[in-house]
């Protein structure tokens, strides 16, 4: 028989599924549903050190007019604020499944000040950095200075007294952007891992109907999620396990059953995030994708993840 069975920074877990960081965990109600959902791992919200109301509403749109599916938003980081999710880090059950906690710092002072509070924390929380959020206004990513992030990545893990971490990478579209973003990250071990990717930011949807845009921040423009995303999800994956293998990584975009999770395994994924499909459906979705998952191994003659993990085949 099959198993979905892995490890990830030496934890046992009953499956690679876990939540994007954003959908269905910014408060307790949320994140006690992921613990008791099927998911092999789950994270927080990214937070501030303050919280944050976030950017005006309507600011997350599905997009299920016609295929591809998918979803835009501007969030702008709504939160309760990073007190809030490290009270939930002291009393996560962390026998069930692993948790990380995703922090978003307004400023490198807000990221260190929220990292050295974790190093003094004694829960096996495990830190994802958010280098990668499109919609603050008047914010760049992080993720796009590589500059500002080599000098965030020195402060943070330093500050971190090198303990494991990882980082949340925006997609990157350009084979010089990969080789540089990889060869920052290569320079400090601590950084564990990489999450691929955060949504496509700072697209655009327009209603022909109404000719307007559909959500309101930033005058329409929004990270993309969902089916538009994948082919980048799984290249920014697949770079990334290419370049850092010392590294692992996560995979995060267009992920909706089964085949897409077999995919970014495929590319290189050590566990694989769902957000847009997440939101939709709630927490019921690890269930399903589980199944399905299980039975393409199944059909493909694979017992283990170890079998497929990373193997993709060039041509
Ligand atoms: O798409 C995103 N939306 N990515 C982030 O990192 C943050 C989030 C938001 O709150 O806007």
């Amino acid at each position: 028989t099959s198993s979905l069975a892995t490890t990830f920074l030496d934890l046992p877990l009953a499956n690679p599924l876990m939540n994007a960081s954003g959908v269905w965990c910014s408060v307790a109600s949320q994140l006690e549903a992921l613990l008791e959902s099927e998911s092999g791992a789950m994270v927080t919200k990214s937070c501030t050190l303050d919280p944050r109301n976030g950017n005006p509403e309507p600011r997350y749109r599905v997009l299920d007019g016609n295929k591809p599916w998918g979803s835009i938003n501007s969030m702008g980081l709504p939160n309760e604020g990073f007190p809030y999710y490290l009270r939930y880090t002291e009393r996560h059950d962390y026998e069930t499944k692993p948790l990380f906690i995703s922090i978003s710092g307004l400023t490198l002072d807000d990221n260190l000040a929220m990292v050295d509070s974790l190093k003094d924390a004694v829960t096996p929380a495990i830190l994802e950095i958010n280098l990668s959020c499109p919609n603050v206004p008047g914010k760049a990513q992080l993720g796009y200075d590589f500059d500002a992030m080599d000098t965030l990545l020195a402060e943070v893990t330093s500050g971190y007294g090198q303990r494991q971490l990882g980082v949340k990478l925006p997609p990157y579209f350009d084979i010089a952007h990969f080789d540089e973003a990889a060869a920052i990250l290569n320079r400090y071990p601590s950084v564990a891992f990489v999450t691929c990717i955060n949504s496509i930011g700072n697209a655009l949807v327009i209603d022909i109907n109404t000719e307007s845009v559909i959500i309101k921040p930033k005058d329409g423009f929004g990270g993309l999620g969902g089916d538009y995303v994948l082919p980048t999800a799984l290249a920014n994956v697949n770079a990334f396990y290419r370049r850092c293998p010392e590294k692992a990584v996560i995979g995060c975009g267009g992920v909706k059953s089964g085949h897409e999770a077999f995919l970014h395994i495929l590319a290189g994924a050590t566990l694989v995030q769902m957000g847009t499909a997440l939101y939709e459906e709630g927490p019921g979705i690890f269930t399903r994708v589980k199944a399905e998952l299980l039975e393409i191994m199944k059909q493909k003659g694979y017992e283990n993840l170890a079998d497929f993990h990373g193997k993709l085949k060039t041509l």
